[in-house]
């Protein structure tokens, strides 16, 4: 017999887990809401093409990671791996910028990178994310970075370090890559082999290489912070002194340099100590040039995104919310076929005005119904015999204090709702 498993990466949410899953969706949701950023949501795939030309060719994302494929029309279209390039394609194809110079989105979607499985890493993942598009104004970065923060605040997380960089723009970002060509130039021998092509292609992602040897060679290399343009400087010290004001804490690391090609000026990421070599649970950025560059007219934007298992991971060691499964309000023990049918009216009645019910569907006896009841945690077991139907009556148990009684069947519906009101919550 064959059996089949989950795909290498990716893993199944059970019902077990999914409660503490909406528990933390409904958090974030909650949070974007009062932060004013409105919900989108964008087709799983997308264009190959929106991806490459945004994210960057040079970029593992887009060189070995994409799930890229072709539809029968010939078109290469690929699995959002990030949720930024989707939503400005979304803003420019729908023109949101026209009804307000101020758009600001969010969602939460899965996202997909062919990446080597290990602790924190998969190949189908879950963000959430907002983009604050239209303001070049550093309290716009700040508000996106606060929102971050206060996410993680408000679900417990502690132990958080924010990073923070600037990246620079398009006039002093390629007068900083020469500086780095030439600082490595007697070093290229001593340096990894993708540090080797990282060299001419992208020598900033050189800064980001873990390899020890690369490392050692990096030790006083120069930092983009110390070779920004008067314009980004002023942007970048705007952003740290609001932070400051707000008494958000972070460090400066002339090292992040993110993993995707879009960004300008402002970089972060906010690691956790709980989380071993993945210790990125979110990061994010401005990315001022990106809308032009898909085709919109000039605006700036800025935006983070958090992966969500991370995020449990590190909620399992610290403090989970208590999420207790939900419980039914009834159980409806059928006994025959005719009480079946009658139990799927009463059924369909009480389930129109949401009270969560059940029956059973496997022929079991009383007993077994009765346990099913318990284990479901049904505050009322309905019991509905052939003796009683005939009688047009009903057995009305209450769980918890183990005391029955006859009702009237066609009260039943009318009956339990009374005793749920009087009970709950
Ligand atoms: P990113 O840093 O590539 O940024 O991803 C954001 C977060 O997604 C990471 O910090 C991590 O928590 C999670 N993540 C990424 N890859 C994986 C994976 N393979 N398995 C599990 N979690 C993962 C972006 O995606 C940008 N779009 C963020 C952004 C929004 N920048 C501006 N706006």
């Amino acid at each position: 017999m064959v059996s089949f498993q989950t795909v290498k990466g990716t893993h199944d949410i059970l019902p077990e887990e999914v409660g503490l899953w909406r528990c933390v969706e409904e958090k974030v949701r909650q949070m974007m809401e009062a932060y004013n950023y409105l919900e989108i949501r964008t087709p799983i795939f997308e264009h190959t093409e929106l991806f490459s030309r945004s994210i960057g060719q040079d970029t593992d994302i887009v060189g070995k990671e994409m799930y890229t494929f072709s539809d029968k029309g010939n078109r290469s279209l690929t699995l959002s791996p990030e949720g930024t390039a989707p939503v400005v394609r979304a803003y420019i194809q729908n023109n949101l910028g026209a009804q307000s110079p101020q758009v600001k989105l969010f969602y939460i979607a899965p996202m997909f990178r062919q990446e080597n499985p290990q602790q924190g890493r998969f190949r189908q993942f879950h963000q959430y994310g907002i983009e604050a598009i239209g303001s070049l104004d550093p309290a716009q970065d700040v508000e996106v970075i606060t929102l971050a923060m206060g996410i993680y605040s408000e679900l417990g997380l502690q132990k958080l370090s924010l990073r923070m960089n600037s990246v620079g723009c398009r006039i002093c970002r390629p007068i900083y890559r020469d500086v780095l060509r030439n600082f490595l130039k007697s070093r290229i021998s001593a340096l990894c082999k993708d540090c080797v092509q990282r060299h001419e292609e992208n020598p900033l992602r050189i800064l980001d290489c873990k390899e020890p040897a690369c490392r050692e060679q990096t030790e006083d290399i120069p930092f983009m912070i110390d070779h920004l343009c008067p314009e980004c400087s002023r942007h970048f010290a705007k952003v740290q002194e609001l932070l400051s004001q707000l008494d958000v804490a972070y460090v400066l690391d002339g090292r992040l340099v993110r993993g995707l090609d879009y960004y300008t000026k402002t970089a972060f990421e906010v690691l956790s100590g709980e989380l071993g070599a993945q210790d990125a649970l979110g990061g994010g950025g401005r990315y001022d040039d990106l809308i032009e560059m898909l085709g919109g007219s000039p605006t700036p934007a800025v935006g983070f995104a958090a992966g969500i298992e991370r995020l449990l991971m590190v909620l399992s060691r610290e403090k989970r919310p208590r999420v207790s499964p939900r419980s039914l309000d009834l159980f409806v023990v059928v006994l025959g076929d005719d009480a079946k049918k009658v139990a799927l009216k009463v059924l369909r009645q009480l389930r129109h005005k949401l009270v969560r019910c059940d029956t059973d569907f496997v022929g079991r006896s009383l007993k077994a119904q009765l346990r099913a009841a318990n284990r479901l945690g049904a505050r009322y077991a309905l019991i509905i015999g052939e003796e009683e139907l005939h009688r047009g009556k009903a057995i009305l148990r209450d769980m918890d204090k183990s005391q029955q009684e006859e009702i009237d069947l066609n009260e039943s519906v009318q009956e339990v709702c009374d005793r749920l009101a009087r009970r709950s919550p």
